[in-house]
């Protein structure tokens, strides 16, 4: 399959698709990114990410590449060339290059932009989303800013590693109180034995991720109770359900944690019906 990216302006084979050795990005990890549902070739609440990628450059004092109209066309483009229909574009934005100095360069040095896309398996993600995964959990060891979008992500790598040589899909961080934070790439939820909903506050340790608050519509849409509030490992390990969220994978039932089966080790009823209406919820770009 014939790939391109988009690396700083230009749209480059594959194979020819470079970044400089004093990018920013590469040396300190100085960046930030985002990754944006593709759904039968259009951008998934595309606006909400391009909101919260100005939100983490603003937080790292980073500046924007470009306006988010011209964003928005090089996504989409990126999107056309690989001809993805289903699957995902990422985006990354590092502070640039400069000689490797860890306080900023100089302020003129522009922002390094990078936009790939590819296609995912939908039958393989439907059923994975069928049969429900298992998760991990890990002590939460990362910094104290990961609401902003930083592709600074070792804890979350060593913690995905952790999973996969686990057998599990995804690993969860656990606070200091035995609280359940957020996954390794993806937000957490259970539903408590009582039948609430639950799912940490956005504000409290987690990214406040963007399938993350259209569920919370899907969720208010259906009536269903719920509260944003931290629930406990103990929690997670007697709820009736418990999912994760993400765009690359919208809502993904979680049947194991830590090997215990959840509720009745299947995927739940509530987890099912949040998927099914997912992109009854997203904005879905039609341009
Ligand atoms: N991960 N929390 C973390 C730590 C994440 O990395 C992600 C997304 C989320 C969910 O955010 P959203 O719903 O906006 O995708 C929560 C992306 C998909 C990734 O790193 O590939």
């Amino acid at each position: 399959m014939f790939r391109v990216a988009y690396v700083n302006g230009r749209y480059r084979p594959y194979r020819e698709a470079m970044v400089h050795v004093e990018d920013r990005g590469y040396q300190f990890s100085d960046g930030v990114y985002e990754v944006c549902e593709v759904r039968e070739g259009h951008l998934v609440d595309e606006r909400r990410h391009l909101a919260r990628l100005r939100r983490s450059l603003d937080a790292l004092k980073m500046a924007a590449p470009m306006t988010d109209a011209a964003l928005a066309t090089v996504l989409r483009e990126t999107v056309a060339r690989n001809r993805v229909r289903n699957g995902i574009v990422y985006l990354q934005v590092s502070r640039g290059v400069a000689r490797r100095d860890h306080a900023f360069p100089a302020a003129h040095t522009a922002p390094a932009i990078v936009v790939t896309a590819r296609q995912l398996d939908r039958s393989r993600q439907e059923r994975e989303a069928a049969e429900g995964v298992a998760v991990v959990t890990l002590p939460d060891n990362r910094w104290g800013r990961v609401d902003i979008k930083s592709i600074s992500l070792l804890p979350n790598i060593l913690a995905k590693q952790a999973a996969r040589e686990q057998g599990a899909r995804e690993a969860w961080f656990v606070d200091r109180d035995g609280f359940v934070t957020e996954g390794s790439s993806s937000n957490a939820w259970i539903v408590a034995q009582d039948g609430t909903l639950l799912t940490r506050p956005a504000d409290q340790g987690i990214l406040r991720g963007i399938a993350r608050t259209v569920v919370l519509d899907v969720v208010k849409g259906h009536g269903l109770r719920f509260q944003e509030r931290p629930f406990t490992l103990e929690e997670a390990y007697r709820a009736r359900e418990a999912f994760m969220t993400a765009a690359s994978q919208i809502v993904l039932p979680v049947v194991r944690i830590d090997g215990r089966p959840i509720g009745r080790g299947m995927p739940g009823p509530i987890a099912t019906a949040l998927r099914h209406d997912f992109h009854q919820y997203a904005e879905v770009s039609r341009a």
